[in-house]
């Protein structure tokens, strides 16, 4: 069993009992709401697959659970539940943001079976329904762009971790967003009026990096002619993040360290330290834990600095995303230039879909940087997406190139399933064309009988 996890919203409570016992039965994991209202808190701090929920409720009904959703987990699907007959007229209101309806009374395999069905199209990441809610984004969160279940979860954890006091440490790959959660944790925190302060801790020599931290007093050393307040004395009152924090050296650790113990800063040459109030984000793309193992990294500041932690998913874990944020940097490079390209055409988006990037985000940025410069109106060709070869990364390949393989054949063979085994309505869903697909079908492997 999966353990995907359901949220059920229904004011009577009998009623939620027994879709509880049901799903429970089936192996969910069941959350429950009485009304939008109570719904709300939890779609924004849990991991939430599908949400199930009566229409008309006193406490907030099924329209402002739809709305939440859409707000806040977009490519999180909607099954309607409701007693009453006017129902087909109530959920054309909704316009499409459902993903399936069931009317009261209905058995247990009657619910079950709507749910799988919803659910396998969320393990497919039904592309199509994410592009629908483009413009949908959380807004609290207005510059995280991706709805994949593992950002989704991420953005969860974010909104959890944001106004608890803890140190946080940020995993993740390189471009992977690591600076942005940073700031997302900073402005959901209590601390948001205060400064955001960045230090990188690759880029400051050895030499300057305590008085850079910590500041220093007059004539601490030569050439310090005036008293000078350090980053963490600048971050007071707000958040300090920490980038790159492995490349710090022994010496710095070890200060850092102290500082972290004491709550308080002590500029170089000074006789006493100053409380400082700052709450500590760390980032690296290296593994913490290996480097304390291989003794380049304390561990007792390792423990100081990750009270909390968050990994970022790197983007090839989370295909699904790769559309979504293509069209939301194109749509940005429109509204900053007058170029007047509205899209990516198939080939284009095929390519930006087979790609493993080892650069993440930034690099997708970049691709569609070069691309919107070189395309002709009105769309993003083929032609236009080009690749840095990726020399350090050409080891990996062959696996990256397997694992891509798997994710998109289990997803074509979803769809596939999902539409009978009809290539048409399965390149429809899929966005691409049917040609396209038979050449996937065909490359990848799909048995015949899952393509008639
Ligand atoms: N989910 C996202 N939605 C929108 N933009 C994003 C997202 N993730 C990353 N970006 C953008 O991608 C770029 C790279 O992100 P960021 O600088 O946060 O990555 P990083 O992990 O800190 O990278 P590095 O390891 O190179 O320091 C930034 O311009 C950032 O705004
Ligand atoms: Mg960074």
């Amino acid at each position: 069993m999966t353990h995907e996890r359901v949220l059920l919203v229904e004011d009577d409570e009998d009623m939620r009992a027994s879709l509880r016992q049901v799903l429970e039965d089936a192996g969910h994991k069941v959350l429950e709401a009485a009304g939008a209202s109570d719904a709300e808190p939890l779609l924004l701090t849990e991991v939430i697959d599908l949400v199930i929920t009566d229409l008309r409720m006193p406490n907030g009904g099924g329209e402002d659970v739809l709305k939440h959703v859409k707000a806040i987990t977009p490519g999180t699907p909607v099954l309607v539940v409701t007693a009453y007959p006017s129902v087909e007229s109530a959920i054309e209101s909704f316009r499409g943001g459902v993903a399936d309806y069931l009317l009261k009374p209905f058995s247990g395999p009657q619910l079950l079976e709507a749910v799988g069905r919803a659910l396998a199209a969320r393990r497919a990441g039904d592309r199509a329904a994410l592009l629908r809610h483009l413009g949908a984004r959380a807004p609290d969160m207005p510059h995280m762009i991706g709805a994949s279940r593992s950002f989704a979860a991420m953005l969860a954890t974010l909104r959890r971790f944001a106004p608890l006091e803890g140190a946080v440490l940020i995993h993740g790959e390189t471009g992977s967003g690591k600076e942005l959660v940073a700031r997302t944790i900073h402005a959901l925190s209590r601390r948001a009026t205060g400064q955001f302060v960045v230090v990188n801790c690759a880029a400051i020599p050895e030499n300057l990096i305590e008085s850079e931290l910590f500041g220093h007093e007059k004539g601490a050393f030569t050439g310090a002619i005036a008293a000078t307040q350090g980053l963490f004395e600048a971050a007071n009152g707000g958040s300090l993040f920490l980038d790159e924090v492995a490349e710090l050296s022994p010496a710095a650790q070890a200060k850092l360290l102290r500082c972290l113990e004491e709550r308080a800063v002590r500029r170089v040459g000074a006789l006493r330290p100053r409380p400082a109030d700052v709450r500590i984000i760390a980032a690296s793309h290296k593994d913490l834990g290996v480097l304390a193992q291989e003794d380049k990294f304390r561990e007792d500041l390792l423990y100081r600095l990750a009270v909390l932690e968050v990994r970022v998913p790197p983007l090839r874990e989370r295909p699904e995303d790769v559309a979504t944020l293509a069209v939301h940097f194109l749509d940005r490079l429109r509204a900053e230039t007058n170029r007047e390209i509205v899209g990516f055409d198939e080939d284009a988006i095929a390519k930006l879909a087979h790609h493993s990037w080892p650069g993440n985000v930034r690099e997708l940025q970049n691709v569609v940087q070069k691309a919107f410069a070189n395309a002709a109106p009105p769309l993003i060709g083929g032609l236009d997406i080009t690749f840095r070869s990726a020399g350090g990364a050409a080891a990996n390949r062959g696996e990256l190139t397997s694992a891509l393989d798997t994710f998109e054949s289990t997803h074509v063979t979803d769809v596939l399933k999902l539409h009978g085994g009809n290539i048409t309505h399965t390149a429809k869903e899929l966005g691409i064309h049917r040609t396209t697909l038979q050449r996937l079908i065909k490359r990848l492997g799909i048995a015949e009988s899952d393509a008639p």
